[in-house]
């Protein structure tokens, strides 16, 4: 058997980095990680922003084994600090912006340069045994060639050449997400670097964040009746094929047993559910009778067109724990919290 990256069992003593800790997934990862009993390096943009790092900073354990750094994905060598001494590292940050003014400058190079320049910090810690890079669905699912029911598994990647041709809305983010996963897969092998990548789909759940995640409101357009939003989870079946769904907190499991895993390698999907937007509605308008959901979509194709498999990461011996039901709950109880549903 491979060595153990990290220590699982015990993780007392063992240091791991999370990148853009103040975000929704990896501030919730964090928590997790504390509160297993990890030693957190969380890098943030600035430190000193109180409103930006309160939410990790009030998480229970933060005290005694959190450590705030300052770091920034265009600036090389500025993760070198926080990745030092860890044994493992889950790459979390990336540039999203779904309007850029210029894709290229804005989020294209930032994501894939700034995925190298934390890969490099942690060779040069010659600490890191493992690196988890937060990488997206949309590395694998949009493709103008996919037929009707399409098996996605680690095989598949998202057609760069026909986005940056058609240019789709949002087209930058997915353009983004596959050229920083590949550059990471490749720099991992030339470098003999263990890096392992996460493929998660639209995360979904509660968030100890201040503002709330623009994936959640994505998936509760239906009850919250944003007509923006609900364009949006429309464009995302149109492009991509399906809407699939997974909780924040299996998303944030999923990294930690990769991370602790010692036979992961390579990419692994990780998706519970998939659906389309029509199916959704009907499931949200029978689940939640007391919010107007509406039900007739004659613009988008009532089934989803493809199927993103998460079998390598269930094969593996991962479990998911919540399903569709378990995370509508939990995130309709957020908005109820933040005052976004009656
Ligand atoms: N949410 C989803 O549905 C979903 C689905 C699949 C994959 N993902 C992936 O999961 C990861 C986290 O997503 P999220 O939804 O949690 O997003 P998020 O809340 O916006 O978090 C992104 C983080 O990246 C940081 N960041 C952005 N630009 C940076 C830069 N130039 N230098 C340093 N840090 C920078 C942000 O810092 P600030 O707080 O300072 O802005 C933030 O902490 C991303 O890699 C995303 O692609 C998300």
């Amino acid at each position: 058997m491979a060595e153990t990256i990290v220590n699982g069992q015990d993780c007392k003593g063992t240091t791991v980095c999370v990148t853009g800790a103040s975000g929704f997934m990896a501030s919730w990862l964090v928590k997790r990680l504390l509160q297993k009993g990890y030693t957190v390096h969380a890098t943030v943009r600035d430190p000193e922003n109180e409103a930006k790092v309160r939410h990790l900073l009030d998480i229970s354990g933060a005290a005694e084994r959190l450590k705030l750094f300052r770091a920034e994905l265009s600036e090389d060598g500025s993760y070198d600090a926080a990745v030092a001494g860890c044994h493992g590292v889950f790459h979390v940050a990336t540039p999203i912006d779904f309007e850029p003014k210029d894709p290229e400058n804005d989020v294209i190079k930032p994501a894939i340069n700034g995925t190298l320049n934390v890969l490099k910090s942690c060779t040069k810690s010659k600490t890191v045994k493992r690196v988890v890079v937060t990488s997206s669905a949309a590395t694998v699912s949009i493709n103008e060639s996919a037929e009707q029911n399409q098996y996605i598994d680690e095989s598949c990647w998202t057609d760069v050449d026909f986005l940056q041709t058609k240019k789709p809305p949002t087209w930058s983010y997915p353009v983004s997400k596959t050229l920083a996963e590949q550059a990471a897969l490749q720099y991992g092998k030339e470098q003999g670097l263990d890096v392992v990548t996460i493929i998660p789909v639209l995360v979904v759940g509660p968030s100890i964040t201040p503002s709330v995640p623009s994936s959640v409101q994505l998936a509760l357009s239906f009850l919250t009746g944003n007509p923006h939003t609900l364009q949006a989870i429309k464009g995302m079946q149109l492009v991509s094929g399906s809407v699939s769904l997974v909780h924040v907190d299996d998303v944030c499991s999923a990294h930690i047993f990769l991370m602790e895993n010692p036979s992961a390698e390579g990419r692994h999907i990780c998706c519970p559910i998939n659906t389309s937007v029509p199916q959704l509605a009907k499931y949200l308008s029978k689940r939640y009778p007391q919010y107007n959901v509406p039900t007739q979509f004659e613009d988008v194709p009532q089934t989803a067109k493809v199927n993103i498999s998460s079998k390598k990461l269930v094969e593996s011996g991962f479990s998911f724990k919540f399903g569709i039901d378990e995370i509508y709950d939990d995130a309709v109880e957020y908005f109820k919290t933040k005052g976004l549903l009656n």
